[in-house]
């Protein structure tokens, strides 16, 4: 599909124009983007996953019995939604694309952006009234009605500097107002893009509001900066230092002098402008699983002949939930593949393949180095059979 192509789920802009205009810059709402959507899950199944373990689920209570504002964490029990009131309260969980595998399908209609810039899928249960109150993500995002209704308002873009509530889990904003004709009721299937730092509020308006938030991420430069020199630090000789070889007599030697400065600084430019290490470097970073405990490596090595056969014999392997992969060309037939974090160097058809949403079967054996690409796959976890995909 040409990224000029309408798209209905953007509101019959292209790809190319939402990005030019709207995406990380204002906000979009598109009515009927999922015309006669049905959730893919009911505010009972989500209760559920907020009862399993290694899920990460909140409950906010807008008047909980232990303050205002009140967050709690889950994994929670049947007692716990027993003793909530009938209003004003949000049920929120995280990544339910890595449990609900229709959950996950809705990503293929997210292919106009970079697949490894996605976050996760939350999806929010709230009876009438409830909300997070309002406030600012750093998160691109696109607020999918899933059933009933909420009512969203924005307030603009807010400073890092903007005031919060204290005393509260929450950042909720001391001063929101709302900004002149953003405010909408969303039924089903509506969606609200917003950018990152956009002040928003929105509140359930019925008993059975569920909102998906198909959610982007951005490193910020603290993050990357710190992450990048860790990276690097696991590869620098002890040898490469600070070296003044060839200066002058200091003026005073206790001062620290213009010299010695522009030395320290040309160390530190030269050793982290590297762009083949930071490509390798940034590849790991944005295919860090979100929950690195989900992956389950095997406890015994995966043979590589047995994979051969396996797949010979009609076996599939899937990608597991939650596995993050990406590519990146070294030069015209290789490529790295990362995956889960990790890289590694292969024939650049056979890493856009796996990173792709191509089925991984018998064809894949074409590539010589398949069988123990896979294996390692298989062995962190990254990949699994069909079969143990389902149990
Ligand atoms: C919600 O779904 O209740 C909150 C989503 C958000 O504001 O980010
Ligand atoms: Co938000």
């Amino acid at each position: 599909m040409s990224t000029d192509t309408p798209l209905p789920m953007l509101g019959g802009l292209s790809a190319a124009e939402f990005l030019r205009d709207h995406w990380q810059r204002k906000p979009l709402l598109i009515r009927g983007a999922f015309p006669d959507f049905q959730c893919p899950l009911a505010p009972d199944e989500l209760a559920g996953l907020a009862c399993e373990e290694n899920i990460e689920a909140r409950l906010v209570e807008e008047r909980g019995p232990k303050g205002p504002w009140q967050v709690s964490h889950g994994p929670f029990s049947d007692a716990t939604f027993a003793r909530l009131p009938e209003r004003d309260w949000t049920l929120l969980v995280q990544a339910v694309d890595h449990y609900v595998p229709e959950v996950a399908a809705l990503l293929e209609h997210f292919t106009f952006l970079p697949r490894w810039r996605l976050d996760d899928v939350m999806i929010s249960y709230a009876p009438p009234g409830g909300s997070v109150g309002p406030h600012v993500d750093q998160y691109d995002v696109f607020l999918l009605q899933g059933q009933g209704t909420r009512r969203w308002q924005l307030g603009g873009q807010v400073s890092d500097e903007a005031p919060i509530l204290a005393g509260i889990d929450l950042r909720i904003l001391e001063r929101f107002e709302v900004e002149a004709d953003q405010d909408w009721v969303l039924e089903p299937g509506d969606m609200l893009y917003l950018p990152p730092a956009w002040a928003h509020h929105g509140v359930s308006q019925s008993d059975d509001c569920l909102t998906l938030s198909v959610g982007f991420r951005a490193p910020s430069a603290d993050e990357a900066i710190t992450s990048y020199a860790d990276y690097l630090g696991e590869q620098l000789p002890a040898s490469r230092r600070y070296a003044d070889a060839g200066m002058a007599p200091p003026a005073d030697p206790a001062e620290l002098d213009d010299a010695a400065v522009a030395r320290m600084r040309q160390l530190i430019l030269d050793t982290l402008d590297d762009p083949a290490q930071l490509a390798q470097w940034f590849g790991r970073v944005m295919t860090q699983p979100k929950y690195a405990d989900q992956l389950v490596p095997t406890e015994t090595p995966t043979e590589a002949e047995e994979l051969v056969t396996a797949l010979q014999e009609g076996e599939q392997l899937v990608r597991s939930p939650g596995s993050r992969f990406a590519w990146r060309a070294l030069d015209e037939t290789r490529a790295t593949l990362f995956a889960d974090g990790d890289g590694v160097v292969c024939a650049l058809p056979l890493a856009r393949t796996l990173a792709s949403d191509a089925p991984l079967n018998a064809a894949l054996l074409a590539f010589p180095e398949a069988p123990a690409l896979l294996a390692a796959l298989r062995d962190a976890g990254s990949l699994a059979w069909t079969d143990e995909f389902e149990e």
